[in-house]
């Protein structure tokens, strides 16, 4: 049976919704090796032929996005690798230049709209073409950590992150990623659901079905 990207974003969060640590820690990895696979589908990127394309991958300094940096450099495609802490980014670059591949690196805090505006502007002037843009950096870092964290822009701060930054940032960038044909380029957005679980989160009135999709 094929699935959605969305479906198998899904289908992962549910599986981290249930319950011993050990079965737990199991089925993380599960998840990250099934994200990661989605990614690579979804970006079109698992056929051999296909040409060498440059995407922005935000995000690519840990976890999945940085997995999917290598494999996309592996596959002979340009990264451009995004990143909020310009020595974490930097090292990525060298490492994926390392192992003979092309990167550039890109450093932005994404919780600031002045910010994410700021590289919107950076990348379509350096990538008047962008074949692919992986929204994939995310935070638990604003109020599912028990207080409330508001931006000096007046955001929360995970919905910053989460939801404003990819919205505004695919926004910014969309002139360059229509400039690219054959094929069309392509958006991902990864999620998850959990950042809406009704335990993480101090909402008045708060999902009382944690297993319904919100
Ligand atoms: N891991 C899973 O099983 C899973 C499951 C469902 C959904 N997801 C989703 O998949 C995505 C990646 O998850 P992950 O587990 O790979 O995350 P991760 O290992 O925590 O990496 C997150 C990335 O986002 C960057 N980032 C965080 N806050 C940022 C900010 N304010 N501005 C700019 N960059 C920022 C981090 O930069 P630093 O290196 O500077 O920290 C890092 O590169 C997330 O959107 C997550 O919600 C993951």
């Amino acid at each position: 049976m094929n699935y959605t990207p969305l479906q198998v974003l899904r289908g992962v969060d549910r599986m981290l919704g249930s319950s011993s640590a050990r079965a737990k820690k199991q089925q993380f990895c599960s998840a990250r090796l099934l994200l990661l696979l989605s990614l690579k589908l979804a970006l079109g990127m698992v056929a051999t032929a296909s040409p060498p394309r440059s995407v922005l991958v935000t995000g690519a300094t840990e976890g999945l996005g940085l997995a999917a940096a290598h494999q996309l450099v592996e596959a002979g495609h340009t990264v451009l690798v995004h990143g909020r802490n310009a020595a974490k980014v930097q090292r990525v670059v060298d490492s994926l230049e390392a192992s003979g591949g092309k990167a550039v690196g890109f450093v932005c805090d994404l919780s600031s709209m002045a910010e994410v505006r700021r590289l919107g502007a950076e990348v379509s002037a350096a990538w008047p073409a962008l074949d692919g843009l992986l929204n994939n950096a995310g935070s638990f870092d604003g109020d599912y950590t028990g207080k409330r964290v508001v931006t000096d822009e007046g955001n929360e701060y995970t919905l910053a992150v989460n939801v404003l930054a990819p919205f505004l940032l695919t926004s910014l960038l969309l002139p360059s990623l229509r400039a690219s044909t054959s094929p069309p380029a392509r958006v991902v957005i990864s999620s998850s659901v959990s950042m809406g679980a009704a335990g993480s989160r101090r909402d008045p009135n708060p999902n009382p079905n944690p297993n319904s999709n919100p």
